[in-house]
């Protein structure tokens, strides 16, 4: 028996809630199209092409209604408890709370009171998100973070839903700020398309600072509560030799940890988004990929082991926020929790404080620019009816949960 863990899935609300309105939403119709065209000069496997929507269809690219869990959080919230859930991750939807500056939306507000008493009645600790990569319109308009006031704003809008929901304990400000930084501020691909080093440097450290601030804001009105951020974080693993040791030391120094390091002193727990191992042998990403995903992301549970005990010296509880894989057949995903959480027991074994495990995500969801076709959910979603279908491998997490709890 591993005491008090905490076992759930996680969501975000741009990925599942349906009618969101925001820098990504922008995006979306701006690029559906091109997106659609690239895809037809991939491969893709029959399960996918016959899967609506597919990769090569306009409206995978569009999040429109999603799964529109913003109506349907209760049903969804009853699934994951029928699971074996404990608890359950989820983002408030900023440009909801505050459509225009300044301007907070009591009803929208409402809402999420109402999601969070949905979870404690069904006996699921809430684990909140502020921010998961997108931001309201008014203020991606004025830069988002580039403007010099974001982490402001920021800490205005933590401050304003620490008071409204007093009742959590436990918030994440930050998703991935390094996938936020690399993918929207230095590769261009997501909003807001910007490239280069200075842009991606500059990003960080606003993201920085915004972390630091929120904690501020969430601990001054709430001083128990824990606060953390959700990162992206892989395992790096030399090959050996004096250079690739160095590059593993670079990467990690100046990639993977660059925020955790910096925010440290701002964080109460470590939140892990788990997903990749990357094999440095003369270079990056040499790994075998002896199996993969269907987005043909590698699967390696060592990984896992190997980042929780990379996190052990900086001392603090360590909460798994994300986890899990693109597997629309359901055939890896039952052996993939159960590996990855081997995994998690081994660091725990060898004295890792490992509190939580929240596997991505309870529903299947907008997956980004790669839009609907990736199939993550824990239960299946119809995007045709919106109607849900737990998958085998939920079960099989229901009993791993039992067996962690006897
Ligand atoms: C993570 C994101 C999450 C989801 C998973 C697959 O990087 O935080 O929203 O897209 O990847």
């Amino acid at each position: 028996m591993i005491q008090n863990f905490l076992f759930g899935a996680a969501t975000a609300s741009h990925q599942v809630e349906g009618n969101t309105h925001n820098d990504w939403t922008v995006w979306e119709h701006k690029n559906a199209k091109e997106l659609a065209r690239r895809a037809e000069e991939k491969k893709w496997p029959d399960y996918i092409l016959n899967g609506f929507p597919s990769p090569l269809q306009e409206e995978n690219y569009v999040s429109a209604r999603a799964c529109d869990h913003y109506h349907r959080f209760r049903e969804d919230f009853d699934i994951a408890k029928s699971l074996g859930h404990t608890a359950h991750r989820f983002s408030i939807e900023w440009s909801r709370v505050e459509p225009e500056e300044g301007k907070f939306d009591e009803k929208e507000i409402a809402h999420y009171r109402e999601v969070v008493a949905a979870l404690r009645e069904r006996g699921m600790k809430p684990f909140v998100t502020l921010w998961h990569y997108t931001l309201p319109v008014w203020l991606a308009e004025k830069g988002g973070v580039m403007n010099g006031k974001f982490p402001e704003y920021f800490a205005r809008y933590a401050d304003h839903m620490a008071r409204s929901l007093a009742d959590v304990s436990f918030w994440m400000t930050i998703n991935e700020p390094e996938i936020v930084a690399f993918h929207g501020y230095y590769k261009g691909q997501r909003p807001p398309e910007k490239h280069g080093f200075i842009s991606l440097y500059r990003s960080m450290r606003r993201m920085i600072k915004a972390h630091h601030m929120a904690y501020r804001s969430i601990k001054d009105v709430a001083p128990e509560a824990h606060v953390g951020a959700a990162m992206h974080l892989s395992w790096f693993e030399s090959a050996g030799g004096l250079v690739n040791d160095a590059l593993k030391y670079l990467m990690d120094r100046f990639v993977n940890f660059y925020f955790l390091e910096r925010t440290i002193k701002s964080s109460d727990f470590i939140g892990v988004n788990h997903y990749f191992h990357n094999r440095v042998d003369g270079g990056l990403n040499k790994n075998r990929n002896k199996e993969k995903t269907d987005l043909g992301w590698e699967i390696y549970p060592e990984s896992m082991y190997q980042i929780l005990k990379q996190l052990q010296k900086y001392g603090l509880p360590i909460y798994i926020t994300e986890n899990g894989l693109a597997d629309a057949r359901d055939v890896e995903r039952a052996s993939f929790i159960e590996n990855y959480l081997m995994s998690v027991k081994r660091a725990i074994n060898e004295g890792a404080d490992i509190r939580g495990y929240f596997h991505w995500s309870l529903l299947d969801n907008f997956e980004w620019d790669s839009g609907f076709w990736p199939r993550f959910g824990l239960v299946e979603v119809d995007y045709r009816t919106l109607e849900r279908k737990i998958r085998p491998s939920a079960w099989a997490y229901k009993k791993i949960i039992e067996t962690w709890q006897a």
